[in-house]
């Protein structure tokens, strides 16, 4: 049974367990250095993968095995996949042609730093690799894979949605945020939490409770990065903020205002709390991820 994680010492500080966080940093280099690839493009990916991030998306995988009776080795190869497909959508996300963004974690961006062709081939690169480290798993490597490249499907679709519409004709606006929300960001975290189930090998119960946990985390994930752009200074969030509504994008702020968004999140919450119910006290450290999750800041 996995112990409690750390204490947050703030609202804003992740709960997130140190020795996990290094052991994804090293599983992630480890995996690169052992890459064949020119030295600009292997510089480029490592900026791109390397330079900060909060691992969000490793640590549901690997707290999700753990909940689900797995170990953290099982899940690693799985982990670090999810992370190179959620770097991959960073570097094509700042492009010129989709959000033309200049900072992401505090640091210039990929195709800033490398030029533009760059970006698009390193993304690529980051794309395919992502595979490759999940054929690694111990337990159902196919099906892993296959979580994986659908759950990137539905988040280039939901990238679609959020830059060029394509939306179902007469799709109210509530219900076309919500479809842009769940794609662009709800299937990568979803895919997270079913991908570290079955690295566990967890039963059947388990995989359908951490599916409504990840399901009901991915939306209130990207909900909590629209209020990040709407009220937080670039500074702080270590990427430009305040763009959303400039760039014309479907937000929940810009929906449901402020008040609303919060109350949906609150909701949310809810709806993911509840799909740990069935795990009981294994379930608490994605309890207390969901927490920080719920009121991070950036
Ligand atoms: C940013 O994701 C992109 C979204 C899907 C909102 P994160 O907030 O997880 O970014 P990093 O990896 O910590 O930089
Ligand atoms: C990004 O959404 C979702 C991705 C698939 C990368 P945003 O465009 O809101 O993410 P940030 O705010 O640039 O991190
Ligand atoms: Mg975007
Ligand atoms: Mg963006
Ligand atoms: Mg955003």
């Amino acid at each position: 049974m996995p112990t409690a994680l750390p204490a947050a010492t703030s609202v804003n500080e992740p709960p997130l367990d140190p020795a996990l966080l290094s052991q994804i940093e090293s599983a992630l280099a480890d995996f690169l250095a052992a890459q064949d690839l020119p030295s600009n493009l292997r510089a480029a990916c490592l900026h791109a993968v390397l330079a900060g991030g909060k691992r969000l998306r490793p640590i549901l995988v690997l707290e999700s095995a753990l909940a689900a009776g797995g170990s953290v080795g099982d899940a690693m190869p799985a982990a670090i996949a999810i992370e190179l497909v959620h770097a991959f959508s960073l570097v094509h996300d700042d492009l010129p042609a989709l959000d033309n963004d200049t900072m992401r974690r505090g640091k210039p961006t990929c195709h800033v730093a490398f030029g533009e062709a760059m970006a698009i081939l390193a993304g690529d690169c980051l794309l395919a690799l992502a595979p490759v480290a999940a054929a690694s798993a111990k337990h159902h490597a196919a099906e892993i894979q296959r979580e994986l490249m659908s759950g990137t499907v539905r988040m280039i679709a939901g990238q679609v949605y959020d830059t060029l519409q394509g939306f179902p004709e007469g799709l109210p606006p509530a219900r076309q945020v919500e479809l842009v929300h769940h794609n662009k960001t709800g299937a990568l975290l979803e895919a997270s939490c079913r991908m570290g189930a079955l690295a566990a090998n967890a039963q059947h119960g388990a995989l359908e409770g951490l599916t409504r946990f990840g399901k009901a985390t991915g939306l209130m994930f990207q909900i909590v990065d629209d209020l990040i752009d709407a009220t937080q200074t670039a500074e702080h969030a270590g990427k430009a903020t305040g763009k959303d509504a400039d760039l014309g994008k479907l937000t929940y702020p810009g929906i449901h205002g402020l008040e609303g968004s919060r109350a949906e999140i609150q909701r949310l919450r809810g709806e993911a709390e509840s799909g740990l119910a069935s795990l009981g006290s294994r379930g608490d450290r994605l309890r207390a991820l969901l927490d920080f999750l719920a009121t991070r800041t950036k």
